[in-house]
């Protein structure tokens, strides 16, 4: 199937075989960021967003992405590298495993919800899973960068 989308604010025009998933599709156009964890829709390592929203790339056909907005972590370069840094100065960061998807859903809910509470940031990153933390530094360091209030 041909399909054509706007990748990282780009027209761009690819191929993709019927079943295949837009995690494969994109790392297949070269985008080395997006990466697969489980593959079952349980650990959001893979997280993209298709017209602002976060998706699971593994689990999204890529033919449906044709005529839509896809960003991945290439596309957002400046934001990520930020957060990253923001994180990392508050001892957030461990392996990096999980970061592609992580920084996006982040940046996603910095969109989505301007000012959120605690409970709503956790709700917000539940599907990302990360095999290093116990989570409390990286959600308060979240908590930090999104200014939320105690
Ligand atoms: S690889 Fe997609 S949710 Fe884990
Ligand atoms: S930092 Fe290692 S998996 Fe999250």
């Amino acid at each position: 199937m041909n399909l054509e989308l706007t990748l990282n604010g780009r027209p761009w025009k690819g191929e993709a075989s019927p079943s295949q998933t837009l995690l494969d599709f994109l790392r297949a156009q070269g985008l080395a960021s997006v990466k697969r964890g489980c593959d079952t829709e349980n650990c959001g390592l893979c997280t993209v967003w298709v017209d602002d929203a976060p998706v699971l790339s593994c689990s999204y056909l890529a033919c449906r992405a044709t005529g839509r907005r896809v960003t991945t972590l290439e596309g957002v370069e400046e934001q990520a590298a930020d957060l990253g840094r923001f994180l990392a100065a508050r001892g957030a960061e461990q392996c990096g495993f999980c970061s592609p998807g992580f920084l996006m859903t982040v940046l996603a809910l910095r969109r989505e919800l301007p000012h959120p509470t605690r409970e709503e940031v956790r709700a917000y990153l539940a599907g990302n899973l990360c095999r290093c933390s116990g989570y409390t530094a990286q959600m308060d360091a979240v908590c930090a960068w999104l200014e939320v209030e105690e």
